[in-house]
């Protein structure tokens, strides 16, 4: 069975895995354990320190999953395609098959709803399996309040949400929405959806791997902290460098 298809089937059936991962080692860790694998522009901020994704560049995007790739063998491998490289349909069609080709990944990624009507449309014709992207979106949102508090933001979200499933992307990531609305929106679609701060009322959750392990030093309520491992890396570090300062690295058994 297609790796898309088995995401569908998910549904109402067991909640769907998922990470943002950016490079190989932890892909390979991912793999292991979830059923879809992002490679999501948050790397702008998370390994680049940019002010925003706005900034992430197609190049960037296509290095950072080559990588992913040598490490994801199962899951399904999602690329987000970065600002600016889908403003029209042949901008659209013209860069994701470039990512695709150069990344082999599985699927790509974009943020909003009718705006980009025209170009998810393109894509899906083109069989390009595309993921959609609602409620907070990153690229384009001024502030990073959650979203679904105003009946107009709900009726929205809920709108691009079933336009988005009509023209047949396979799933949907909620992005900091509320409660209720999170799940308004999944019982409503037959296709799946993923949450990151969006409550366990979505029918899958996607959190970024260097958040996770605690190496990405934030403090968001969404973030649940499953390890500190910059405290980890930081007592080996340290070993280290007092074994090299001491002359107690390299012994003999690490030479030839
Ligand atoms: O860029 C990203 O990592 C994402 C996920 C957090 C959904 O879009």
């Amino acid at each position: 069975m297609k790796k898309i298809e088995k995401i569908i089937l998910k549904k109402n059936k067991s909640k769907i895995v998922s990470l943002s991962v950016y490079s190989k080692n932890t892909a390979r860790i991912a793999d292991k354990f979830c059923d879809l694998v992002l490679v999501g522009d948050s790397l702008g901020s998370v390994l680049y320190n940019y002010k925003s994704t706005k900034q992430v560049t197609l190049n960037t995007m296509i290095e950072h999953s080559k990588s992913v790739r040598q490490g994801v063998k199962k899951s399904l491998m999602v690329v987000d395609m970065p600002y600016n490289t889908y403003r029209t349909p042949k901008e659209a069609l013209k860069n994701v098959k470039k990512i695709m080709l150069k990344t082999k990944c599985d699927a790509v990624k974009l943020e909003g709803g009718s705006k980009i009507k025209a170009v998810v449309k393109i894509l899906i014709k083109n069989n390009i399996p595309v993921m959609g992207h609602l409620g907070v979106l990153p690229q384009t949102d001024k502030t990073f309040k959650f979203k679904g508090k105003k009946d107009a933001e709900r009726l929205k979200i809920l709108k691009e949400a079933k336009l988005l499933e009509k023209l047949g992307v396979f799933s949907i990531v909620l992005e900091c929405v509320e409660t209720s609305l999170a799940k308004l929106v999944s019982k409503s679609l037959n296709i799946p959806t993923i949450g990151i701060g969006a409550s366990n009322n979505c029918d899958g959750q996607i959190l970024v791997i260097d958040d996770l392990i605690g190496l990405n030093p934030i403090s968001v309520r969404f973030v649940k902290k499953y390890s500190n491992i910059a405290k980890e890396i930081s007592k080996a570090v340290s070993n280290y460098s007092k074994e090299v300062r001491t002359k107690k690295f390299p012994q003999k058994k690490h030479s030839y």
